[in-house]
């Protein structure tokens, strides 16, 4: 069965600047924390960089054409900030700029409306050296970037996203280590969250003033349940949806942090200061929902140092990643957010897919991803019908790439691209995908 969506429904494909274009010392780019960050032994899983990524950055063409052949409304892509100011600050960049003008403009050629994000993980490296999201001055900058950037292609991006999954940057890598910065500071991390909200807040007035695009934010979201009905998991999983979830779609979506933040060990929320949340809290034109699996969450055991403890699932079916795989979360997630904030604007899925190998045999029979898609896809128009303004869906990713911390072990592309060689195979979902968005625009059902 089609997923009841209608035929002006938005369908397109995700991805990231660093995860994907390589070339990362070509036409003047700068140096990102993801460069040093991955240099560092032990960072990547398989000791990988992203040096080379997948070489988008001199494959385009070919690339594009690829979007073209899925038939894809749109395309979200990210806009690298060392490519347009090498050190964080100054003047652009003429090449840099010049990739992304190509970009936007071969999309158009093909029918795609490009959807840019400006900040997707790849901050300039003298900006961390001068205290990177910590400070307060990183918010200042990105408007300065945003201005550049929306300066030289806001005639034409259909749609603009500020940051992307603010919560992973900040959690990953600048309370828990595992991504780059590679900051464990735990709750003094917070600091990262209200000072990459305040930039978004910075950059909505930059792109308002530029361009007449709409203009979102994308937040990673999830579903919480206690692992138990015992008050300790109760009071924990309580505490994780606060800190994934209302950490940032309350200052966005109701102009407040949830209360439960302050138990939050460490935390110091001096970096508040007065009229920040009501220009964080400016009304958007949509917003972003990156959704990948449930979180199941209980009671931190004795002398932990995070007030939680993740629990795994054994009773649903899990991606090659380890993510459960429980698509009528995404349901639930969209109700949920509609039910708890009255302001939520139009809503995106910017992001949903999953990591599986291809089989032994090396085919591109990809089962698994197919019923992936098409389940998550069903999840949405079952929200539609419970109400949820959804109006479009974003698949991540076209092409395998660099997956952060894992380097290249997982593989979330529609396309596969071969190590050493990076030619591009399409798996069988990509010619699903195609099929299904060719029926729902055609109004077939
Ligand atoms: C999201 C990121 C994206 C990709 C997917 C798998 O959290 O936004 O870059 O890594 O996960």
């Amino acid at each position: 069965m089609r997923p009841a969506l209608p035929a002006d429904f938005l369908f397109g494909v995700a991805t990231s600047a660093l995860q994907v274009e390589g070339a990362v010392d070509e036409d003047g780019r700068g140096t990102s924390i993801w460069e040093v960050f991955s240099a560092a032994p032990g960072r990547i899983a398989d000791g990988s960089t992203p040096a080379t990524a997948v070489n988008h950055y001199h494959r385009l063409d070919e690339d594009l054409d690829l979007l073209a052949d899925l038939g894809v409304g749109a395309y979200r892509f990210s806009i690298a900030w060392p490519r347009i100011q090498p050190t964080g600050r100054g003047p652009a960049n003429p090449a840099g700029l010049d990739f992304y003008d190509r970009l936007v403009d071969g999309l158009l050629a093909r029918g795609i409306q490009p959807w840019a994000t400006l900040f997707h993980w790849d901050l300039p490296v003298e900006l961390m050296m001068a205290g990177g999201w910590l400070s307060r001055d990183t918010a200042e900058a990105f408007a300065e970037y945003t201005a550049l950037v929306a300066g030289r292609l806001g005639d034409r991006v259909g749609a603009w996203m500020t940051l992307n999954e603010p919560l992973v940057h900040m959690a990953y890598g600048h309370a828990m280590g595992i991504d780059a910065p590679g900051l464990t500071l735990l709750g003094g991390a917070f600091a990262a969250t209200h000072h990459q909200l305040l930039g978004h807040a910075r950059a909505v007035d930059v792109l308002r003033s530029i361009s007449s695009a709409p203009v979102g934010i994308v937040n990673h979201h999830t579903t919480v349940d206690p692992a138990s009905d015992e008050d300790g998991d109760i009071a924990a999983a309580a505490f994780y949806d606060a800190y994934h979830n209302g950490q940032f779609a309350g200052p966005v979506l109701a102009g407040a942090y949830p209360e439960l933040l302050e138990a939050l060990p460490g935390a110091d929320f001096g970096a508040v200061a007065d009229g920040d949340l009501a220009a964080i809290s400016a009304p958007l034109d949509f917003y972003g929902v990156n959704f990948y699996h449930p979180t199941t969450i209980g009671a931190a055991p004795d002398n932990a140092s995070i007030p939680f403890t993740m629990v795994d699932r054994t009773d649903v079916p899990h991606t090659d990643f380890g993510w459960p795989v429980v698509p009528a979360a995404l349901t639930r997630l969209l109700s949920d957010l509609r039910a708890a904030y009255p302001e939520l604007p139009p809503v995106y899925i910017t992001e949903n897919g999953a990591a599986y190998d291809d089989p032994a045999d090396g085919s591109v029979h990809d089962a698994g991803r197919i019923s992936y898609l098409d389940e998550h896809l069903d999840a949405v128009a079952q929200a539609r019908i419970a109400g949820v303004d959804v109006r479009g869906y974003f698949h991540w990713t076209l092409l395998d790439n660099w997956e952060w911390a894992e380097g290249f072990s997982q593989h979330f592309g529609l396309v596969r691209v071969e190590p050493g060689s990076l030619a591009r195979t399409t798996r069988d979902s990509f010619g699903h995908y195609r099929s299904l968005i060719a029926a729902i625009r055609g109004g077939s059902r």
